[in-house]
């Protein structure tokens, strides 16, 4: 009975949000589905898992949010950030400047907000060098409960010693007690809204650059060929995919190709690879 509950709810999962569930990941099924159970009157997961079909929908919400994995830090693997400061900002600056002015950036997985406010951050640094440009940071998940945290931008101490350079702490955070809070200022610089991989994203427009790192590895083959190619879509012919570092398009996608000595950055195959002059 355990099993082929769990087997429904894994089904159910990956239907809505694309995230596989492996029997080995079993265990998590009952340990973050418990509390959801009993916040929506289940007596047990065996009894959620039975009235899922017909569930309501803050209900199923809450069970696709319960089993995302939301961990992210700021300028996490620290490569695609400087490549940012140093390659693709400079270079989308120079085209922005012969074109309509304007650079878009989108988070396609931003949970709770460290990747995007990274970059504001950069871009904040960095602010001379695009006067004049009207630059968008879009940060998008599945997560009701992560978008939350991310518009708010308060982390803990814990979070904030993750890979946040202690000047961008102390430039950029207000410690209140045990939080910190992200100033208004980069706040600002970031839209959040809920969006699901598996659902068409067209209606976001065109994007310059699509961070969708450390998302892919939670779905299967198929699926992460599909979500690649509506990302392809999205992205200007010289625009830049970047994946997290242990992501790789191998086997999912040739419509891109990785730029070389750095893991994880894809640009359309055949677009201009200046990225070589960055390598170590
Ligand atoms: C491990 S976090 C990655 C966060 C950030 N990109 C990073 O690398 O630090 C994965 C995020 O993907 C989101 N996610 C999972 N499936 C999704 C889907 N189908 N559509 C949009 N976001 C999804 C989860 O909610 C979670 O916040």
């Amino acid at each position: 009975m355990k099993e082929q509950n769990n087997f429904l709810i894994s089904k159910f999962v990956q239907k809505h949000s694309g995230i596989v569930l492996g029997s080995s990941k079993s265990y998590l099924i009952e340990t973050r589905l418990t509390p959801i159970a009993e916040q929506f009157g289940f007596k047990d997961v065996d009894e959620l898992a039975y009235g899922l079909g017909s569930a309501a929908s803050d209900l199923k919400n809450a069970v696709i949010d319960a089993m995302t994995t939301n961990e992210s830090f700021f300028f996490r693997d620290n490569v695609p950030f400087e490549a940012f400061e140093k390659i693709m900002l400079p270079e989308l600056i120079a085209t922005a400047r012969k074109t309509n002015n304007k650079i878009r950036i989108w988070c396609a997985a931003a949970s709770t907000g460290q990747e995007p406010y990274s970059l504001a951050m950069i871009l904040l640094a960095n602010k001379r060098l695009w006067s004049g440009i009207n630059i968008e940071i879009i940060g998008t998940d599945l997560s009701d409960l992560s978008l939350e945290r991310a518009k708010i931008g308060k982390y803990t101490q814990f979070e904030v010693q993750r890979g946040l350079p202690v000047q961008m702490l102390v430039e950029h955070f207000k410690q209140q007690g045990t939080a910190w809070f992200i100033s208004d200022e980069i706040k600002n610089m970031v839209k959040f809204s809920k969006s699901n991989l598996l659902e068409p994203f067209g209606l976001l427009g065109k994007m310059d650059i699509v961070f969708c790192r450390n998302v892919l590895i939670y779905f299967d083959t198929e699926t992460k060929t599909k979500v690649v190619k509506s990302v392809y879509d999205i992205l200007r012919l010289d625009g830049y995919l970047v994946l997290g570092g242990a992501e790789t398009l191998l086997g999912i996608s040739d419509l891109m190709e990785r730029a070389e000595g750095y893991r994880g950055l894809y640009r359309s195959a055949g677009a201009k690879n200046n990225l070589t002059a960055l390598r170590a």
